[in-house]
């Protein structure tokens, strides 16, 4: 493979204020760093090819990046610097002819820009490529320094520019692509002689202009795929370009949106068309959504697979599969492992857990039904519970095609409902229900005559 990738994120973040790694914070419900992976992983490297400089919150990274894939750590054990952080990972200069660096800080990298670097690289026989941006407002971006003939130079830091300096508007992004033999002779030359006490990866461009290298640029056409988020505010900032680049990917699909208000987006949902995203609705992880649905208002939906004219209305779904013209809500939560098959219709206050529902059943009100296989047709009236944990273990419940279940019943599982079988309202069923037959389990009532007016003669005396 002649191509790899080092990713820089060993950094204490310390302007984030966060217990957490400063590239573990989310844009859009996912790490920084996880948005970067996949522009490399994107762009033809594979994780084996890219190595990942750790340092803060080391263990809760290599943690993420194991879940990921077969990506390669090296250790930064003290914060010296993005040129200290390539040193570490040296190793993997060895590992191609040119190599990719970037920081876990600064999610938009996509693919096409960094592919299209690389061309510029390789065809301008280029040492190192610069990936820059004109940004109006330069912040605390490296400024990218050019000579009277426009030829690139060098990089110098905010912290270190002069007055003039300060108003170049033309930025480093942070990504680069190296002649892997050009950095590897660089990086020992470089001092920590500068503002921040630290080694500077970008004094590298200008080591390598000293020793007789080639210097090349490639400038991004979106100059928001150069910014990264050293603070809150920052980080708040990215997740407001995401959300809106997001939801104009979904309008041009045909999804319909009335307005953006509390609505975020994963960026790997998918949304098919005519279907309708009300307020306060929050998309995550692996979710794919049908067409002609209404999702909203107020709903979560993690990693589901919804059908086709569904509607959610005040949901929270996790893990779960939801099948063509469901109706759920309001205040419904399904929580992992739920099954519902098309036409169910799921009302208020009602939980389901680790079950499939057959089609068309309803359980329309107040109502619990955990670790249950439950048949087609099936009605629960208000206030069902399934007991599933007798504290110990967890057990399941069956009810057949087209069971009654009555207001108020209980189903102490293991037990069984068979096929058209009614339980009475108030029952508390213990044992198996056979097949068209009524269940009753409750006291008889007993009527105490003239009660009331006793007790008002004792309440007087
Ligand atoms: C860096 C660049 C700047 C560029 C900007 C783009 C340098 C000196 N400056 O500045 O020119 O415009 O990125 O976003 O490179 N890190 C380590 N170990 C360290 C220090 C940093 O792994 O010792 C990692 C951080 O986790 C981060 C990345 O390197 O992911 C960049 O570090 P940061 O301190 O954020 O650099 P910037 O000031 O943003
Ligand atoms: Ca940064």
């Amino acid at each position: 493979m002649n191509y790899s990738a080092i990713v820089l994120a060993a950094g204490d973040g310390k302007r984030m204020r966060s217990s957490k790694p400063k590239v573990m914070c989310e844009v859009l419900g996912d790490p920084m760093i996880d948005w970067v992976l996949d522009s490399i992983d994107g762009a033809g490297i594979p994780a084996e090819n890219t190595g990942v400089v750790v340092g803060n919150g080391a263990d809760t990274v290599k943690a993420f990046l194991a879940k990921k894939g077969s990506y390669r750590t090296f250790m930064q054990t003290e914060r010296k610097g993005t040129g200290h952080a390539v040193m570490q990972a040296a190793e993997m200069l060895k590992a191609g002819e040119n190599v990719l660096i970037l920081c876990g800080d600064a999610p938009f990298v996509d693919s096409g820009t960094i592919t299209a670097a690389l061309t510029e690289h390789v065809h301008g026989g280029n040492d190192v490529t610069v990936v820059t941006a004109d940004m109006p407002d330069p912040a605390s971006y490296g400024r990218i320094r050019r000579d009277e003939d426009g030829a690139f130079i060098g990089i110098v830091e905010k912290k270190d520019c002069t007055l003039s300096q300060l108003g170049i508007t033309e930025v480093n992004s942070g990504v680069y692509w190296f002649r892997a033999e050009a950095l590897a002779d660089a990086l020992p030359k470089l001092t920590d002689d500068n503002a921040a006490g630290e080694f500077y990866l970008t004094d590298t461009v200008g080591i390598i202009r000293a020793n007789g290298g080639k210097l090349g640029t490639y400038t991004a056409g979106d100059t928001n795929i150069v910014m990264g988020a050293n603070s809150r505010a920052e980080l708040m900032q990215l997740n407001i370009i995401a959300k809106m680049q997001v939801i104009a990917k979904h309008l041009d699909e045909g999804v319909e949106f009335v307005s953006t208000d509390g609505i975020i987006i994963g960026r790997n949902v998918e949304i098919g068309q005519d279907t309708l995203i009300l307020p306060g609705t929050i998309l995550r992880g692996n979710t794919v959504i049908g067409e002609n649905c209404t999702i909203g208002p107020n709903s979560l939906i993690e990693n589901c697979r919804i059908g086709n004219g569904v509607t959610l209305n005040n949901v929270q779904a996790y893990d779960s599969r939801v099948c063509d013209r469901v109706k759920a809500g309001p205040f419904v939560q399904l929580r992992p492992g739920t099954i519902l098959h098309d036409g169910v219709k799921i009302g208020d206050f009602v939980e389901v857990k680790n079950s499939e529902i057959g089609v068309n059943t309803a359980i329309s009100h107040l109502t619990y039904v955990g670790d249950s296989d439950v048949g087609k047709g099936v009605n629960f009236g208000c206030g069902c519970v399934t007991a599933n944990y007798d504290g110990i273990n967890k057990y399941r419940t069956k009810i057949g095609d087209y069971a009654f279940i009555g207001c108020n019943t209980n189903l102490i599982a293991p037990v069984e409902i068979g096929e058209n079988a009614t339980t009475a309202a108030g029952s508390t069923i213990t044992r198996t229900v056979p097949a068209d037959s009524l269940a009753v389990e409750r006291s008889q009532t007993k009527i105490i005559e003239n009660w009331e007016k006793n007790f008002r003669r004792i309440r007087k005396a």
